[in-house]
Formats: structure tokens, sequence, C-alpha cells
């Protein structure tokens, strides 16, 4: 009886605490969001990256304890997409470029290099105004860090700001970046050792927030208008092949949802038994206390050569089987 009454009483404490709920696994869109800790989840302007049957989520960490002079990314680790485990604050950098009072690391992205068995992060390097420009690489041996600085540089000689991740399905590993000057995205493919980038395919269109999937027979990217922090509808394109031809970028949202005040940051594919769902991961920004910003991960609804982000409302993941439901 007395076992009992405690693991009913750490259930109370464990619901109360999560947005999430342990039983069922549900996602609510843009609520706090915590880890196995109880603590929110500091992972902005993330990633995602599946390994050993492990998912692992890496992003901003703006802890407001953190030291003002220093960025981190944190990762997180899950079976299910839905419960995250607290690893490590995976990147502790100190202005690695000297650029300056607030400098700037953005949307952290980790890839596992088959080649060399190294974890090899990108992130987007700036200073205060954005006009560094640069992407960032930093390495470790371990998934979970700690990871080390190596250096930065601008990929194809380009500008670039936002970074997205995509790793298709025969396991090449590309970087999506904004290019300002260019207006457009590059998709770059990771040379072999991931520490430079070659030339894939370039979509005229001035956008960041670039993320990408291939789902059935098309690719699909997404992107965001330039409005900073603040939201706007994002868009989306499709092709047959990443060399294209696209097509016209169209609404993901109805155009006066404004994405549901989020911005995309990573289209995550799970492949289940069942089905094969594609998750959108939005960052709902707070720019006046960025540690205070929320997830809005929703799975898409993908039929030919239409996406549509759906409404936020709470739903729950199977990510064995795949399938997705709306919950009730
Ligand atoms: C929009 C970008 O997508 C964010 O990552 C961040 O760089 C803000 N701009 C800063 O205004």
């Amino acid at each position: 009886m007395k076992r009992v009454s405690i693991s009913a009483a750490l259930l109370i404490v464990s619901l109360a605490g999560a947005p999430f709920c342990a039983a069922s696994g549900i996602v609510k869109p843009g609520d706090p969001w915590t880890d196995d800790r109880g603590q929110r989840i500091q992972a902005h302007g993330g990633g995602i990256t599946l390994w050993h049957g492990d998912y692992y989520w890496f992003g901003e960490d703006r802890t407001p304890s953190n030291e003002p002079e220093k960025r981190y990314v944190a990762c997180y680790s899950s079976r299910d997409l839905v419960h995250w485990k607290f690893r490590r604050q995976v990147l502790v950098l100190s202005d690695p470029e000297h650029l300056g009072p607030h400098w700037v690391l953005e949307r952290p992205k980790v890839y596992p290099n088959p080649h060399t068995h190294q974890f090899v992060l990108y992130a987007h390097l700036d200073d205060a105004r954005y006009k560094f420009a640069r992407v960032m690489i930093a390495v470790s041996d371990r998934i979970d860090g700690d990871y080390h600085y190596v250096k930065s540089f601008r990929p194809l000689d380009q500008e670039s700001r936002d970074i997205g991740q995509f790793v298709d399905d025969d396991g090449s590993a590309y970087l999506i970046f904004e290019s300002r000057p260019t207006k457009g995205f590059f998709i770059a493919r990771l040379t072999n050792d991931y520490m430079n980038v070659e030339k894939t395919a370039f979509i005229p269109a001035p956008l960041e927030g670039g993320a990408l999937v291939h789902a059935g027979s098309l690719y699909y990217v997404v992107g965001s208008h330039m409005t900073g922090w603040r939201p706007n509808p994002n868009v989306y394109a499709t092709a047959p092949s990443l060399a294209g031809p696209w097509t016209e970028f169209r609404d993901l949202a109805p155009t006066e949802a404004n994405n549901y005040q989020s911005q995309s940051t990573m289209l995550v594919k799970v492949v289940g038994t069942k089905k094969t769902t594609v998750i959108f991961m939005g960052d709902i920004w707070k720019p006046s206390a960025l540690w205070d910003s929320r997830y809005l991960w929703m799975p898409l609804e993908i039929s030919g050569d239409e996406m549509k982000l759906p409404p936020p409302h709470p739903w729950q993941f199977n990510a064995k089987t795949g399938e997705a439901s709306i919950v009730p």
C-alpha cells in the first residue's frame, strides 16, 4: 500500500511539472517543455540527430544564469521525441573570433561523420550586428560532448546566417544556409571530413530558418521571411531533386495564422513501422527573454506536393510506429 501511494505521488509530481503526460506521450505545442529534471528545455533554434536508436536534441541554451560573455549549446536525448533527458551543456564557448560583446552563436546542428567517427557541430557565428556572417565548427568524439572549437568560415565564400541541417535517405549530409547578398538558400553537401561544404543547389528565395525533408518522391524546403525575431507566414516549395526545379513558394499555414507565431528550424522525418511522419519543429521566440521561448512541434499534413502546418493542438506520438494523432 505504501509503495502504491509513493508511486502515485511520483506520478502526480511528474504530471504537474511537465507539459507531456509520461503515460501517453502527448506533445503540447507552445507550452513550457521540461526535461527529466523538471527544468525547461533550452534547445532553441535546434536540431535533431538520430544516433543508435536515440534522438538527440541540440540547441541554443539561453539559461539566464549562463555567463553573459559565453555561448552555450545544450543536448538532450530521447527514445520517443517526447520525453527528454538532459545530457549536458555540450559546448561552452568564449568568443572564439573576438567578435565583441553580444556576439552570436545560433542554430547549432550536429552531424555524426561515418568516415571519421567524429561528431561535427555547425552553428551560425556572428557579431552583434550580424556582419561577420559565418559558420563555425566544433567537434567531439562523443555525441554528448564536450565539443571543441575548430574554425569559422564562409561556406562557398558566401555570407551565411541562419543554417539548417539535412541528411538524405542515402546518408549524405547537407548544410542549408541563407545568403543575403545572393538572395537565397544554398544547399551544400558536406565534404567527406565534414569540415567544409561543396555546392549542391541554390534556391533563389530570400528566406531564413531553412529546413528540408525528403518525403516520398519529393524534397520539401521550408523557410521564413526575414523579420528578425518576429514571426511571419512560413513558406514551402517542392522539387523532385535537390537541384530542382523548385516550385514557387506557398504558405505553410493560412497567411493570417502567421505560422502560429513560430519560425521553422527543422523538419524531422520519423520512419515508423506503420507510418512515416514529418514533424515541423519551430521556435516561438521571446526576444526579450529568449530562455522563455517556446517550441511549436506539429506533425505536418503532406499530400502529393502539398504540405500543411495544422493549427497547434496537443498531439500524441508513437515514435516506434510513426503514428501521430491529435488529442480529441
Ligand atoms: C531570425 C533568425 O532566424 C534567428 O535565428 C535570429 O538570428 C534572429 N533573426 C535575430 O534577429
